[in-house]
C-alpha cells in the first residue's frame, strides 16, 4: 500500500458531527432495506399469481387493490421520506454546522490547489501543505478556500464535506476525539489529478501538537555537507525557487507547496506516494509520469545537481 492508503470509511467515525452522520446512514440502510423487502415481496406475490385473479386469503377485492396502491405508493414513502427529512437536513446538519468562531481553539486555514492542499495556521504564521495538524479532542475551526477551481475538502471519519469555492470561505468544525492519523481526500471532480488529491489529518496530543507547532515555525534547516549545499544552491538558481517557498532564503514561490520542513512530512505530492528516497528521487526527475498534468514540470537536471537536490530537500525536517 501507498503511504497514506489506508481504508476509510464515514461509518468509522471519531467525532460527534461523523457519529452523528454514520447514525444517519444506518438510519437510511434501515429504511431503504425495509423498503425494497416490501418492494420485493409484492414483485414475489405478483409473479407467484400471475393470471389468477385476486390474492389468496382475501380474493378479489377492488378496495384491498386501492388501499396497496395508498399504502406502498404514497402513505409508506411520504412517512419514510419526511423521517429522513427530518433527520438528515434538520437534526444532522445543525449537529454538523460550524461552532461560532469564538467557541473553537484555534483556525487553519485550508487552500484547495490543482492538486494539492495548503494549510496555513495565521495565529501563529506556519504555512504547510498536504499534512494537517491538530491537538486531539480540540474544536479546531476550519475555514475552506480555493486557489483555483471548487475542491472539496472532506476527512470522512471527522465530518462531513465542505465545498472551497474561489472566492468564498466556507467554514466547518474539525473535532478528533483520539490522537492518531485521519486521510482526507478532496471530494469535488477537479480535473485530471482529482484522485490524487488527498492529505492527512495528524491528531495529537496537545504537548505534541505544540512541539510540532514549534519547528515548523522554525526557518528551514541550513544544508549540511557539500552535496546538500550544492543543492541548495541548485534549487535557488532554478526553477524551483520561482514555485516554492521554503523559510529563511530567497525562494519564495506559492504555485507549489512550501517546503521550509518538506522532510518531516510522511507522504509527498498530495499523498501520491511516501516521502522516502526512490519516491522522492522519481517524483523530482519525472513527476509528470507520476501524476500527469501537475504543475510541476521535470526538470532538465545533471546527474550531479538531480543528487544534490535530493541531498538538500530531505535534509529540510
Ligand atoms: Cu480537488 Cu478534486
Amino acid at each position: 500500500m501507498e503511504a497514506g492508503a489506508r481504508y476509510v470509511s464515514p461509518l468509522d467515525p471519531h467525532s460527534p458531527a461523523a457519529r452523528d452522520i454514520a447514525t444517519l446512514w444506518w438510519w437510511m440502510l434501515a429504511a431503504a432495506a425495509i423498503v425494497f423487502a416490501g418492494a420485493i415481496a409484492l414483485l414475489w406475490l405478483g409473479w407467484r399469481r400471475r393470471g389468477e385473479p385476486g390474492l389468496p386469503w382475501i380474493g378479489e377485492s377492488e378496495r384491498f387493490n386501492t388501499g396497496l396502491v395508498v399504502a406502498f405508493g404514497m402513505v409508506i414513502p411520504a412517512v419514510v421520506l419526511s423521517a429522513l427529512f427530518v433527520g438528515a437536513n434538520l437534526v444532522v446538519m445543525r449537529d454538523t454546522e460550524p461552532p461560532s468562531r469564538s467557541a473553537t481553539a484555534m483556525t487553519i486555514v485550508a487552500i484547495g490547489h490543482q492538486w494539492w492542499w495548503e494549510f496555513r495556521y495565521p495565529e501563529s504564521g506556519v504555512v504547510t501543505a498536504n499534512e494537517l495538524h491538530i491537538p486531539a479532542s480540540t474544536s479546531v475551526n476550519l475555514e475552506a478556500r480555493s486557489a483555483d477551481v471548487i475542491h472539496s475538502f472532506w476527512v470522512p471519519e471527522l465530518n462531513r464535506k465542505i465545498d472551497m469555492v474561489p472566492g468564498q470561505r466556507n467554514r466547518i468544525e474539525l473535532y478528533a476525539e483520539h490522537a492518531g492519523t485521519y486521510r482526507g481526500q478532496c471530494a469535488e471532480f477537479c480535473g485530471l489529478q482529482h484522485a490524487n488529491m488527498a492529505f492527512n489529518v495528524v491528531a495529537e496530543p496537545q504537548s505534541g501538537f505544540q512541539s510540532w507547532l514549534r519547528q515548523e515555525q522554525a526557518p528551514a534547516e541550513p544544508p549540511q555537507g557539500a552535496e546538500a549545499v550544492a543543492g541548495m544552491r541548485a534549487f535557488m538558481e532554478g526553477a524551483c525557487a520561482s514555485c516554492h517557498t521554503i523559510s529563511g532564503t530567497e525562494a519564495r514561490g506559492t504555485v507549489g507547496p512550501d517546503l521550509t520542513h518538506v522532510a518531516s512530512r510522511a507522504t509527498l505530492a498530495a499523498l501520491t506516494g511516501p516521502n522516502r528516497h526512490g519516491f522522492l528521487d522519481q517524483w523530482i526527475s519525472d513527476p509528470q509520469s507520476i501524476k500527469p498534468g501537475s504543475k510541476m514540470p521535470g526538470l532538465e537536471l545533471t546527474e550531479a545537481q538531480f543528487r544534490s537536490l535530493v541531498a538538500y530537500l530531505s535534509g529540510l525536517r
